[in-house]
């Protein structure tokens, strides 16, 4: 029963509402571009989905069609409608009619498989939920069908990390060597953070990248879509465990023409933080892009807590806080951000209790490993950013002169540039041809660079 008039069932929620608890976007400026959903959050994923179209994952139509129908707040509306999606597009996969060549194959099955994950986005919040395992069973076979039609065909592999119980689950796409079959290539290994998924990778920075003669690797550690769900292991801070194993196996391949002086890792999102740690741990790479910089993720995800509910968890009342976030869970009138930000915290952090979810994220901050990274490094601030505002900054400024730091603006102003990929690649591209030019005599050809 609704006992206050305002939107929001208690003063408390309307006050985390407000301060977004830095999981929003940051709605003190104006929107860059036109609303896709009077829903933020949704709205966020959209442009998200949308933007996957530039490279082969998704369709412009179909995704402003199940925007059109989505109600604001409503996950389950956005569950069903991209279910829809990804059903009715992977019955078009699968008529003989369709799959007579090769680039219709790709095309419908990466476009399936991405809206089988947007059905799955919202759902974390019920671990029971049995399509939080069965969704990501669809989406994972539609995008081996797409893997298998590219014309160097994606390998999946599996990678165990020696010191840890845990197995790093990657993806490994060689670009066409038209230099020779022996000459060496420079190679992206691509993380994500707190949600994308390396399918989602594929689209965002493996086209750009294969497209300018760049081989490329997507892994995932525990906290990650595929580790989370097949060995049940949430975030852990020390990165390097993940990201070591991967050059490992890079630097032990030898017919895969990894040139092992253009070896580049870069973090997306809240992998911002993860690359970054792992790279202080990893003198094998010659450069590292944070998309974008983050410094410290506990007072990112604290630092906007209304005073009172900082101050209860601050107290160490590990009770008190649970109940009243639990409360706050319970209720319906949640702000989307906010309740995804919670739920998904919770899921991929591997706890019930969102103390223990925040006090994990105390360990996640560079301060204490910034010193040992050695490589330039690109860090990507966002005029938009609503997730780690001012963190960039941070970052740029521990690093000194090893960094530089670029801020994404306008319509490429939101977090991780969701929405702009030509203009964060093209970005990304020519700060690396210029660094890594600048620092291994390496000569770039139309397509490729030769060392
Ligand atoms: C999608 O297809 C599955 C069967 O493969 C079915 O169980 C489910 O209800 C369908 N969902 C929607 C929203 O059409
Ligand atoms: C969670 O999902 C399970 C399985 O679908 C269901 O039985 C249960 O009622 C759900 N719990 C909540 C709180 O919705
Ligand atoms: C192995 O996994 C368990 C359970 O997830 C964890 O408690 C333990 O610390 C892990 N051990 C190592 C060496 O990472
Ligand atoms: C939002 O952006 C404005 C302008 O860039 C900035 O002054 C403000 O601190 C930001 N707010 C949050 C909550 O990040």
């Amino acid at each position: 029963m609704r006992v206050f008039c305002s939107r929001f069932a208690s003063p408390l929620l309307a006050a985390l509402a407000y301060s977004q608890l830095a999981f929003g976007a940051n709605t003190t400026n104006d929107e860059p571009v036109l609303l896709l959903s009077e829903d933020s959050d949704f709205h966020f994923q959209l442009l998200a989905g949308l933007a996957e179209s530039v490279n082969g994952g998704a369709d412009i139509g179909p995704i402003l069609g199940a925007a059109k129908d989505l109600k604001a707040g409503s996950f389950e509306s956005f569950h069903q409608r991209f279910y829809a999606l990804a059903n009715d597009t992977k019955a078009a996969a699968e008529d003989p009619e369709n799959s007579y060549d090769p680039v219709n194959v790709r095309d419908t099955w990466f476009s399936a498989a991405t809206y089988f994950r947007m059905a799955d986005f919202y759902l974390h919040g019920n671990w029971s939920n049995p399509l939080i395992k069965s969704l990501w069973v669809e989406q994972t076979a539609a995008f081996d069908q797409g893997l298998a039609a590219l014309p160097i065909p994606g390998e999946r592999i599996r990678i165990p990390a020696t010191n840890s119980n845990f197995t790093v689950e990657a993806i490994w796409y060689a670009a066409s060597t038209s230099n020779g079959k022996n000459s060496k290539l420079p190679t992206l290994v691509i993380g994500n953070g707190y949600d994308a998924a390396q399918e989602d990778s594929y689209h965002t920075f493996v086209v750009p990248a294969l497209a300018r003669g760049w081989n490329c690797i997507t892994y995932e550690g525990p906290g990650q879509p595929t580790v989370r769900r097949n060995q049940e292991k949430g975030f852990i801070p020390d990165w390097e465990n993940v990201v070591t194993p991967v050059v490992d196996w890079l630097l032990s391949k030898q017919k895969h023409n990894v040139d092992k002086k253009q070896l580049v890792l870069l973090g997306n999102s809240m992998g911002g933080y993860l690359a970054a740690r792992a790279a202080a741990f990893e003198p094998r790479f010659s450069a590292l892009i944070l998309d974008g910089g983050v410094w410290d993720i506990y007072s990112a995800y604290t630092g906007q807590l209304p005073d009172e509910l900082l101050s209860l968890f601050e107290s160490g009342n590990s009770a008190a806080f649970d109940e009243t976030i639990n409360n706050l869970l319970d209720g319906d009138d949640m702000p989307t951000s906010l309740r995804w930000g919670v739920e998904q915290g919770l899921w991929t952090f591997h706890t019930h209790s969102p103390f223990d979810f925040l006090t994990q994220t105390k360990q996640f901050r560079l301060k204490d490993v910034v010193e040992k990274i050695k490589m330039p490094v690109f860090v990507a601030d966002a005029e938009f950013e609503g997730f780690f505002p001012g963190q960039a900054e941070q970052v740029k400024e521990a690093l000194g002169d090893k960094a530089t730091l670029h801020t994404f603006t306008g319509v490429a102003g939101y977090h991780c540039q969701i929405g702009a990929p030509q203009e964060m690649a093209r970005t990304m591209f020519a700060w690396l041809g210029k660094t890594l030019s600048k620092t291994k005599t390496c000569q770039r050809s139309s397509h490729h660079y030769k060392c």
